[in-house]
């Protein structure tokens, strides 16, 4: 990465994009870095929109609920800068905590509703309130007229445009398809923590969710869950949650609708992975 691409403060990257002309739409792309092809994707989706793209590359501790996970979080900042080159022209927005979260910080109220109460947020406490301001704060900063998200994950994705509804933020949410390995496996930065004989086991996620696919019949979703719940169990992973939910609502599915959505949380050793699939 050419120097001066990489920004870690903000008066200096809101000095190089005030040096734009007025017209230049900007796009952000929010990542937490040890970046992967899912990223590289959401970076040329965003090239595509505009010549002018921040990558954020931010491990915000805010999201974190437990001390281990953000301790073992990769981070890969020179290898990310690499893979970056590699996609494009971008610019690069990589700050501390103290940054981030200067004395004067403070806080966005908003009510999320039950959309942030379920399955992410039932089971990792306080995480969408930090995902929501690290976020904020970032449109704060940058003022992007596009912001790109993945669907892998599909609950984050729902919280950020519930406030950007909620607060008539002004930037355009652009949800972009989940990338996979050949095999099926999600691409996500805590995949760098897994063994191949884990990225093995933890196929039985992907497998899981096309499972249920093949197998809705006549089943009612509950049926269905279940039926893939046991599926699932006969693999090697801990099952923290497996819901078939509404995809607008998130909340858990009684009878079928047009819009659903399987969603699988499991622990692959100590590794936490998430992945969801919509039922056709
Ligand atoms: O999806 C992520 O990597 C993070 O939750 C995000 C959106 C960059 C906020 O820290």
């Amino acid at each position: 990465m050419k120097d001066g691409a990489v920004f870690t403060t903000v008066e200096s990257l809101q000095s190089r994009l005030k040096s734009s002309s007025s017209s230049t739409e900007t796009a952000l792309v929010p990542t937490m870095g040890a970046l992967h092809d899912g990223h590289l994707d959401l970076v040329r989706k965003a090239l595509e929109i505009t010549d002018q793209v921040v990558v954020s590359i931010f491990v915000n501790p805010t999201q974190f609920n437990s001390k281990e996970d953000l301790e073992n979080y990769p981070r890969t900042l020179e290898n990310d800068l690499k893979l970056l080159e590699s996609v494009g022209k971008v610019i690069v927005f990589a700050p501390t905590v103290e940054e981030m979260y200067p004395p004067d910080f403070e806080k966005i109220k908003i009510d999320l509703g039950d959309i942030a109460n379920v399955m992410e947020g039932k089971f990792r406490p306080g995480h969408f309130e930090g995902v929501v301001n690290v976020v904020h704060r970032f449109f704060q900063i940058i003022s992007p007229n596009y912001a790109l998200f993945g669907e892998k994950d599909f609950q984050q994705l729902a919280v950020i445009q519930r406030m950007v509804e909620e607060m008539r933020l002004s930037v355009q949410i652009i949800p972009c398809q989940t990338i996979r390995e050949v095999s099926g496996l999600a691409r996500s930065s805590r995949n760098q923590r897994l063994t191949e004989l884990q990225k093995e086991q933890a196929l039985v996620i992907v497998e899981t969710m096309n499972y249920a696919n093949q197998n809705k019949g006549e089943l009612t979703p509950i049926e269905l869950k279940n039926l893939a719940i046991d599926y699932f169990n006969q693999g090697e992973l801990e099952l923290e949650y497996l819901d078939i939910v509404d995809a607008k609502t998130l909340q858990s599915l009684n009878e079928w609708n047009s819009d659903s959505r399987i969603c699988i949380a499991a622990y692959c050793g100590e590794v936490r992975l998430i992945d969801n699939m919509e039922i056709n």
